[in-house]
């Protein structure tokens, strides 16, 4: 470590003194010092202004002494990284990872116990994470909680989900952080199983505005072998603390040195662009760790979904519950269930719809026996993951799908027995391999076994992270549904194509969500990675497909287009049936024109909660890509086009909301206009409450 400066004389000058380091471009400076008591603390100021006044940093932990107090300093270090990486998919082709670094070496006196402290400070955040290096006096330890706290400059204004160790699956509240006690039941309505909590507990990544319109993103990156973090607010002072996801038993992270915490991250700017912008996230996290990625391939599917997801059909083959027979395909004189959508008939219909349209992938759901049986009972032996239901044969469907150009997803429901996946997955694997797939979507609904874990226990931690690692083995790329939150760990796994992990576009066939929605996600669950929101509903009266669901779809049908853009996920399906596609024809051409791998992308307009836009250049080829999201309001985008290269003329089509398009009662009303533009083009464009446009940017045709 050639750049490194030890400093070791430092902090024998004060006890109390510290140490301060500065962003690259200066704008973000930590400040770490210990207290009088030998407490490790730390300050966080971007341009001058307060972000995270004096916060403590530390643990509690099992049958042993705590490690808050009583530390000395042994040692200072910097370093400084300036390097560019090349993401295998992504937002923009290379990634710059320029931060400076402090590590400091901490020693508690009274036991001898040793505990550092890495920060490293981007010019729009910081990172820090605890190490615990192999040392005489600790070996072995038990986390009971981490006292890690960010202490509040002021009563900010918040965009938040409570606290929950089993669903992020909520719908945001937006509020002043003292209001968050009084709104929380509030908060949790719709949702089960949260009696555990605090009720000033909340999510990350939490998305925070201040009085004096600093935007501010508390999260943590790199979440590997340790349980998820949330936050818990103390009304009085403002100051949130770091509150772990606990295991079966109570605890919170089982520790063996050498060992380190995932990064807790700071990103803050006076521009709420710069949060989308951030890689900061990504850049916490270690290189690509598989050699060849040739077989990760961004992918935009179709599935036989939707029609399951609002209840016009099945998963199931049969409606009783003891026909289920695991690895058995005879069904005896079981009547079949005459709504199973996973038959071969209607399986083909999707590929040729797939196949016409120009889509990679047909994900199927409810092809394998088991869905009789499979919710709310806490059943180990769940599904087996081969074995197909009568109706639906995969050797077929495979080659009929790859005969046109287009694969099948496959779809693993684990319903949470984590216990029954792991005993199964190389075979599951493998059964995929034999037959064509290369992509699976995996889930996690109901309570996890081992009964009394969590779906973000450190323990169930691992297993997304262990199912991601066996799958590279068998090039398989994985979707995650219900699983913890991305921080960001498909930098080091880029077959980790996408997660669900927040509230998707199935919430609009469960009561729907909120019409601002998909103005926060991007500030929130998107900072750790791409989400498989799976937009593209056209039709939004969901009781047209199941007389007995009265849900109804909350935005526009423009703003399903914005999406596209807003929502990025290099795994991006196109949600509705064909043939809602098939009455909107020149609307669904934006789907199948955009892109979902970026060469670039500029973000345009952004404020949490109320708009998002944002223009991306697609790799390898010339087009842009331009969607908007708006809030509760009535808006008009100002798309600034300097973008494009300047001397070229583009056409832009412009897929936007009809001015009397409502989101409630007419929400198919739209307008497609074309315009030339160039770089120096400025177009204002009027979106109503829950609505938005997406615009496609073609090189002009020469005449
Ligand atoms: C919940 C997932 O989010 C949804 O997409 C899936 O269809 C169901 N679980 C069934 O696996
Ligand atoms: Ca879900």
């Amino acid at each position: 470590m050639k750049n490194f400066i030890t400093l070791l004389f430092f902090f024998t000058i004060s006890s109390v003194s510290g140490q301060s380091l500065l962003s690259p471009n200066k704008h973000t400076k930590v400040f770490f010092s210990l207290s009088p008591e030998g407490k490790p603390t730390y300050t966080l100021n971007y341009k001058g202004e307060a972000v995270v006044l004096k916060s403590n940093l530390g643990f509690e932990l099992v049958n042993a002494k705590p490690l808050i107090e009583n530390f000395t300093v042994l040692d200072v270090q910097f370093n400084t990284k300036d390097e560019t990486w090349t993401p295998v998919w992504g937002e923009e082709n290379s990634i710059r990872n320029h931060y400076n670094e402090m590590l400091i070496a901490l020693e508690q006196e009274a036991t001898k116990r040793k505990m550092n402290i890495r920060f490293r400070v981007f010019d729009e955040g910081v990172g820090f994470r605890y190490e615990f290096p192999v040392q005489q006096h600790m070996g072995h330890f038990i986390i009971a909680q981490e006292r890690t706290a960010f202490a509040m400059t002021g009563d900010h204004v918040a965009h938040w989900i409570p606290g929950d160790y089993d669903t992020q699956e909520y719908d945001y509240t937006t509020s002043k952080l003292s209001e968050i006690e009084s709104l929380f039941d509030t908060a949790l309505t719709g949702n089960a199983s949260q009696e555990q909590f605090s009720k000033t507990g909340v999510q990350t990544a939490l998305m925070l505005k201040t009085d004096s319109g600093l935007y501010v993103n508390i999260h943590e990156a790199a979440l590997i072998d340790y349980p998820a973090m949330h936050l818990n607010l103390d009304p009085q002072t403002l100051t949130f603390e770091s509150w772990l996801t606990p295991d079966a038993t109570g605890n919170m992270a089982y520790m063996v040195t050498p060992h380190h915490t995932p990064w807790r991250t700071i990103i803050a700017s006076k521009d709420a662009r710069d949060i989308l912008a951030s890689r900061m996230t990504y850049n916490l996290n270690e290189p690509c760790a598989i050699e060849d990625t040739s077989w990760i391939k961004p992918m935009k599917y179709v599935g036989v979904w939707w029609e399951m997801i609002t209840g016009k059909s099945s998963w199931s083959y049969t409606n009783d519950v003891n026909a289920v027979k695991l690895g058995k395909t005879d069904f005896g004189s079981t009547t079949p269930n005459q709504t199973h959508a996973a038959n071969n008939t209607n399986v083909k219909r999707y590929i040729d719809f797939a196949a016409q349209h120009g889509f990679d992938g047909v994900l199927v759901e409810g092809w394998n026996v088991g869905w009789e049986d499979w919710f709310g009972h806490s059943k180990d032996y769940v599904f087996d993951f081969v074995t197909p239901y009568p109706d639906f044969d995969v050797k077929i469907l495979n080659s009929y799908a790859r005969g046109k150009g287009v694969e099948l997803i496959m779809h693993h429901e684990t319903s949470s027995s984590v216990r029954n996946y792991e005993r199964q997955m190389d075979k599951a694997y493998q059964f995929m391999k034999d037959n064509g797939y290369h992509a699976v979507k995996s889930g996690y609904v109901g309570d996890i076994i081992p009964r009394g874990e969590h779906h973000y226990s450190q323990f169930i931690v691992n297993h997304y992270h262990y199912a991601i690692q066996k799958a590279a083995e068998y090039e398989v790329m994985v979707n995650a549904h219900e699983a913890v939150r991305p921080t960001g760990v498909a930098r080091t796994y880029p077959n980790l194509i996408a997660n669900e992990s927040a509230r998707g576009t199935e919430f609009q066939a469960f009561g729907g969500s909120k019409p601002n929605h998909t103005t926060i996600l991007p500030f929130t669950r998107l900072i750790g990675g791409p989400m498989d929101y799976t937009p593209g509903v056209f039709e939004m009266d969901i009781s047209k497909l199941n007389p007995n669901n009265n849900s109804h779809v909350n935005t526009t049908l423009a703003n399903q287009l914005g999406l596209y853009v807003v929502m990025f996920s290099p795994l991006q399906m196109a949600a509705d049936l064909p043939e809602h596609y098939e009455k909107f024809m020149d609307a669904f051409q934006f789907i199948k024109d955009v892109g979902i791998d970026w060469e670039k992308s500029v973000y345009l307009e952004a404020e949490p909660g109320e708009y998002i836009t944002i223009a991306r250049k697609e790799k390898s080829t010339p087009n842009w890509f331009v969607g908007n999201s708006n809030g509760y309001n009535n808006r008009q985008a100002v798309v600034d086009f300097s973008f494009l290269t300047p001397g070229k003329k583009y056409t832009a089509t412009i897929y936007r909301d009809h001015p009397k398009a409502d989101y409630k009662t007419n929400p198919q009303a739209y307008v497609i206009e074309t315009k030339t533009v160039t770089s120096k083009s400025k177009l204002k464009i009027e979106t109503v409450p829950a609505g938005g446009f997406g615009i496609s940017v073609l090189p002009k045709k020469l005449e």
